[in-house]
């Protein structure tokens, strides 16, 4: 599974979008961006059939599941110096929640801001987007389910940013930025720290940890 799906690259350009209105320059939303990419990446080690299953997963498959954020963060860990923390801090604490409810039990400021942009994008994504288990859901339904989430999943504060941005159809913000938010050159850059530290896992038969 290669990590620069379609989705990958929406999720991407949502959190640059949201960077900028948050107040992040252009060079941080652009990193943000770039990392926003590849939060799923640790999703390479886990199996097929987990990934895919049309129905909710078991407490066996979740713990499983859970291990995407940790080998995404080995995976990146080495990324040049200035991405690397960003990335590596996206990839893991991805799927913490405003209220602790989250993989890991992390809760409200203590979860990175741009790794709770990157949440709130990948949900936006995730719900519009057509699953094995799902059909899309409306753009203005996924946004009142994530309005309803605001203090429980998301920072408050956020999701009234990312309602802003809705309003302005990303795009708007996002041109502000003139900004490519994956350049060719830092997508192969990224793409080759990724499949040479997968080809590390391999070669090291690493159990999972
Ligand atoms: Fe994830």
């Amino acid at each position: 599974m290669i990590p620069f799906s379609k989705e990958d690259e929406h999720v991407a350009k949502l959190a640059i979008s949201l960077s900028l209105a948050c107040g992040f320059n252009s060079k941080m939303a652009g990193l943000i961006g770039d990392a926003a990419a590849l939060h799923d990446c640790g999703k390479v080690k886990v199996p097929e059939y987990i990934i895919n299953k049309p129905g909710r997963l078991s407490l066996d498959e979740m713990e499983i599941m859970k291990t995407h954020t940790i080998w995404g963060a080995y995976i990146l860990s080495e990324l040049r110096e200035e991405l690397r923390m960003i990335a590596v801090n996206i990839v893991a604490f991805h799927h913490e929640k405003w209220d602790g409810s989250g993989y890991w039990g992390y809760r409200g400021g203590v979860i990175p801001y741009y790794c709770q942009i990157v949440s709130i994008c990948d949900m936006y994504v995730a719900l519009t987007a057509n699953r094995p288990y799902k059909e899309p859901w409306p753009p203005s339904e996924a946004m009142e389910y994530i309005k309803s989430n605001a203090g429980k999943t998301f920072c408050p504060k956020l999701v009234r940013t990312f309602l802003g941005c809705y309003q302005l159809q990303f795009a708007q913000v996002f041109n502000l930025s003139q900004r490519d938010p994956l350049t060719e050159k830092s997508q192969s850059f990224i793409m080759e720290s990724v499949e040479v530290k997968q080809l590390k896992i391999q070669d090291e038969r690493m159990s999972i940890p």
